[in-house]
């Protein structure tokens, strides 16, 4: 199979996958981070069919969604890259990024890193920051049924993977216990510099947020 024919059906495997998906985990969110991870690599030494097969899978099987069990994602994306007769050395690779990619609590320390995995994680990070992460975060919440903010209630620091998936913060938290981290977990020069971006529309978000929580403005 060539490239593109690859890709096209990875992409209609991974829209079928997806159809049912809460909003900030949908397709649409798969088609932004494979664009910006096509983007982010052509700055870098890759294997550009790793990079797009790992954006293209990196969340067919999202723990969050399946109780916490980290194997499935890895598993769904081998059988299908393997029904696609693809070398197991880059099976392997796809299986490794969608093991990795995610961020797992402040204190978590990745065991596995590659340029491939580097490009892809950039571009995950970046559409949870900006404009765009501001509206996945709230969906999120939503769908969680968390509230929006309670000034009672502070962000928490430095927590463990198991504490992170755990926890349920009002929305607002969730900003400072993730979002405002990634722009300094940043991998590559291009994902710095858009996240850099990125980072300052959300502070401003959250300065007229809290202004605005108090009628101050
Ligand atoms: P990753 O893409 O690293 O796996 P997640 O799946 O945890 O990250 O996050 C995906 C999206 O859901 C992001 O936009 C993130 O901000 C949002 N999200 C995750 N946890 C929360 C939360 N507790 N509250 C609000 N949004 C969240
Ligand atoms: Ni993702």
């Amino acid at each position: 199979m060539h490239h593109e024919e690859i890709i096209t059906a990875t992409i209609e495997f991974v829209k079928q996958k997806l159809a049912n998906a809460e909003g900030a985990h949908d397709w649409w969110h798969i088609y932004r981070v494979w664009k910006l991870a096509k983007y982010i690599a052509k700055h870098e030494k890759v294997d550009m069919l790793t990079v797009e097969l790992g954006a293209l899978l990196h969340d067919i099987a999202d723990f969050k969604f399946h109780n916490g069990n980290e194997r499935i994602g890895p598993k769904i994306a081998r059988d299908f890259l393997t029904s696609l007769g693809l070398d197991d050395s880059i099976i392997n690779h796809v299986a490794k990024i969608i093991e990795n990619v995610s961020f797992k609590g402040e204190a978590h320390i990745q065991p596995f890193k590659s340029p491939e995995l580097d490009v892809v994680q950039d571009a995950d990070r970046l559409d949870a920051i900006g404009a765009i992460g501001i509206a996945r975060a709230f969906a999120f919440g939503g769908y969680k049924k968390n509230p929006l903010y309670d000034p009672r209630i502070k962000p928490k620091k430095n927590m463990t993977k198991e504490e992170y998936i755990k926890n349920n913060p009002p929305t607002i938290n969730h900003f400072y216990e993730k979002l405002l981290l990634l722009k300094d977990r940043m991998n590559t020069k291009t994902g710095k510099k858009l996240a850099l971006h990125r980072h300052k529309f959300m502070e401003l978000f959250l300065e007229e947020f809290f202004a605005e929580w108090e009628g101050k403005k």
